[in-house]
């Protein structure tokens, strides 16, 4: 009998999935890394095949996603905003109608999470959020199987956002509810997090602060981002007045806890929100950061479309 799971999901956003199904797919991505590491073949999604649909450009998701699918023994197709039909107004609902029929797996990265979610309500197959305007939840995954690799277990630490409320800070939130850690948050003011976007209940997962001095103080982790995220290029000289002083120094490390990891989603501006010494320093782990994403990535594939394994 072809395996799969009875109930087809996506992810869409962090919440998309429970404690007990991160706690499977961190030991799932660690199992399939070192795998990887050993050079040994493992190949659970012969003939199978991921579109991966990009509205905005990337690096790190492309590569992660197409590299890991092929890895696992199945193929991709890569589409763009340029190159389809999508980028002719052809609806989001007849596109997923159709992509859908001839594959099994879909990725989109795009702008607003409504087309995400227009796209998996008329999907027959598990469609996966490779970035919107308003959340990133690959990253997160990968991000805090990083903080595990390294530290242990994420629950009750504290993780420092230092920037913008953007994407990747709404899905901070959404996982510190799901996993139960705090996020202390400074975001420069007119940047806030919108916690209707962030789409977060529990009030106490996260703390905000008006200085990113006093986000940092005692934190496990201190992660920024860019400060002018993929479609608002627009407000960039705006942005960059009003975030200058939300830049993750040696000053902001040194009033985190002295083991406290560095993190940034890539791709990183040196001198902007962070500086040199900081992401290319010893507490950086921002390249385990960028690989996981492939292995955290391949575990989330085998998981939406096979199912739990053993
Ligand atoms: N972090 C991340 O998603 O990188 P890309 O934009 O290169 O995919
Ligand atoms: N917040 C950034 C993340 C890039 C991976 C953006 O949306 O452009």
């Amino acid at each position: 009998m072809k395996p799969g799971p009875s109930l087809m999901r996506h992810y869409l956003q962090f919440k998309d999935l429970r404690a007990e199904e991160y706690a499977y797919l961190f030991e799932r991505a660690h199992i399939i890394k070192t795998r990887f590491k050993n050079y040994e073949r493992y190949q659970p999604l012969v003939d199978r095949t991921l579109a991966m649909i990009f509205e905005k450009a990337s690096t790190r998701t492309r590569v992660s996603f197409e590299a890991g699918m092929y890895q696992m023994g199945g193929s991709v197709v890569h589409l763009t905003t340029g190159d389809s039909q999508l980028g002719r107004a052809e609806p989001a609902e007849d596109s997923a109608r159709v992509i859908s029929r001839m594959v099994d797996i879909v990725m989109i990265r795009t702008y607003e999470q409504s087309m995400l979610e227009r796209f998996a309500a008329h999907s027959r197959v598990p469609v996966i959020n490779g970035l919107t305007n308003e959340y990133h939840p690959c990253q997160i995954l990968a991000d805090i199987f990083t903080f595990i690799e390294h530290r242990g277990d994420i629950q009750g630490k504290v993780v420092a956002w230092v920037g913008d409320g953007n994407n990747m800070a709404n899905t901070w939130l959404q996982a510190a509810e799901i996993l139960g850690f705090t996020v202390h948050v400074s975001t420069p003011s007119g940047y806030e997090i919108d916690p209707a976007v962030a789409g977060v209940r529990d009030t106490g997962c996260y703390k905000l602060f008006n200085h990113p001095m006093q986000a940092c103080e005692g934190a496990h982790l201190v992660t920024t981002d860019v400060w002018t995220s993929m479609g608002y290029e627009a407000e960039n000289e705006e942005r960059r007045k009003a975030f200058v002083d939300w830049c993750v120094d040696d000053e902001m490390m040194a009033v985190a806890r002295p083991d406290a990891l560095f993190m940034h989603c890539l791709p990183a501006h040196r001198g902007e929100e962070v500086t040199a010494e900081v992401i290319d320093g010893p507490q950086s782990v921002v390249w385990d950061e960028a690989e996981n994403r492939m292995h955290a990535q391949k575990a989330l594939m085998e998981y939406l479309l096979l199912g739990r394994i053993g």
